[in-house]
């Protein structure tokens, strides 16, 4: 059928297979251009359908040359309905990763229940043996708690009083003010519940019990930081708890992979427009201003750019990985310029409807939400019949 793209609020409801398939081997070809990464070898990416996930897996294998298997959680099409864009990433993934020789399977299921955990297990010990690197990339609103059954909600709200401040309708380029009313501790304990680090931990201590770790193991999960104007619903925030947590479970699960000579790392990276940040009131202003300045100060980078410099210039280069005094890694770094912050703090205040085509980016905001879905792509002929029904090699 053909497809076109048809939102609803800060969704897109329909994914387009050719797109997403451009978009993976765009970033291939990215990965490709950069050079051999002295990497991992044998890779389990948790979360690796969109965003930092797939990134995380195009840089393994076409990077590092790595075996890969993928978790995720993502629709699967039917007649007359699309996939959602993690299905026909993962899809263009695998074709490619065939055609390299490069072993590449994935399962499709709740990252955060036992049996999903099991499946993957299984699988490490028939086709892999073991894996040498874990990367920890889920962005979800849910969790069903696997010993409880209870459902977990997160939330993004502030903590303590009211937040008011800015934000824009990217679709229509309006800015106003938001409030969001804060968070009771309620809300705090589910969100960490959800983006915490404890699903990380059960994770790494399910496959460690399982022998399926190699010596020297390394691990590594997502977080975020950003500026000021969006620390109260962000790094303040119910969010920020969960983040928090997370990065102290690094040190945590360090200690468990003692005798394995293991490493959990913790990277804090860059804000991108992904479905997750697009929910964020606030955030898109900010991402909209970032943008326009990185662009014209020739450091902008995406999912994949991130990922890449993470591999060859963090932790992939031969010595010491550097980290800050809390012990992340930081590729965020380009993002927290100082000069590129005070630039965003002058162009916050004046920021409005009128003027925020121009002191903004929100075509390449709206450029890059079109893209998440597999639409925008050159190279990509979006008037021709498309196959919805494009399946997942290694899944049928
Ligand atoms: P994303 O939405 O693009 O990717 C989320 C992945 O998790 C997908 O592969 C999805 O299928 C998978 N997933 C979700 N729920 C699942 C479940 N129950 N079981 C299995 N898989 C599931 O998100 P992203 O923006 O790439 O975020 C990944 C990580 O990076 C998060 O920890 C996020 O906080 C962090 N991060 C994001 C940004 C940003 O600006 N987007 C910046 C810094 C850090
Ligand atoms: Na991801």
């Amino acid at each position: 059928m053909i497809i076109e793209p048809r939102m609803r609020g800060f969704i897109c409801l329909t994914a387009h297979p050719d797109g997403c398939a451009q978009s993976v081997k765009n970033q291939i070809n990215y990965v490709k251009s950069k050079g051999d990464i002295d990497g991992p070898k044998k890779v389990l990416v948790i979360g690796a359908s969109t965003g930092f996930g797939l990134a995380s897996r195009i840089t393994s294998a076409f990077g590092s040359n790595a075996a890969t298997i993928g978790v995720f959680f993502e629709k699967e099409p039917s007649e007359g309905k699309t996939a959602t864009p993690g299905w026909y990433n993962t899809a263009a993934f695998e074709q490619e990763a065939q055609k390299a020789g490069l072993y590449a399977k994935s399962i499709n299921g709740d990252a955060f229940s036992n049996e999903i955990k099991q499946q993957t297990i299984d699988l490490i010990k028939a086709d892999l043996g073991q894996v040498d690197m874990i990367i920890y990339s889920l962005a979800s609103p849910v969790r069903m708690h696997p010993l409880t059954g209870i459902l977990h909600r997160s939330t993004l709200k502030p903590i303590g009083s009211t937040f008011t401040n800015k934000t824009v309708d990217f679709h229509t380029g309006n800015v106003t003010q938001v409030s969001i009313e804060p968070a009771n501790q309620e809300d705090i304990d589910n969100t960490v519940v959800v983006m915490g680090g404890e699903d990380w931990s059960m994770w790494m201590e399910a496959l460690s019990n399982a022998g399926v770790l190699a010596k020297g193991v390394t691990t590594i999960a997502y977080s975020y930081i950003g500026p000021e104007v969006t620390e109260a619903v962000y790094r303040k925030g119910t969010i920020g708890r969960a983040k928090d947590h997370l990065e102290a479970t690094a040190f945590e699960i360090t200690d468990s992979l003692k005798s394995l000579d293991g490493k959990a790392y913790v990277s804090v990276n860059k804000a991108l427009v992904t479905q997750a940040s697009s929910a964020i009131p606030v955030i898109p202003l900010y991402i909209s201003l970032l943008y326009k300045i990185m662009k014209a100060e020739g450091v902008h980078e995406g999912c994949i750019e991130q990922i890449q410099r993470l591999f060859s210039e963090r932790l992939y280069t031969g010595s010491t990985v550097p980290t800050d005094d809390k012990g992340r890694i930081r590729i965020d770094d380009w993002e927290m310029r100082e000069d590129i912050q005070a630039q965003i703090k002058t162009l916050w205040e004046i920021a409005t409807t009128e003027n925020l085509t121009e002191i903004g980016d929100l075509a390449g905001y709206k450029q890059d939400f079109l893209n998440l879905f597999g639409f925008g792509f050159q190279g990509v002929d979006y008037m021709a019949e498309a196959n919805e029904m494009t399946l997942i090699p290694s899944i049928q």
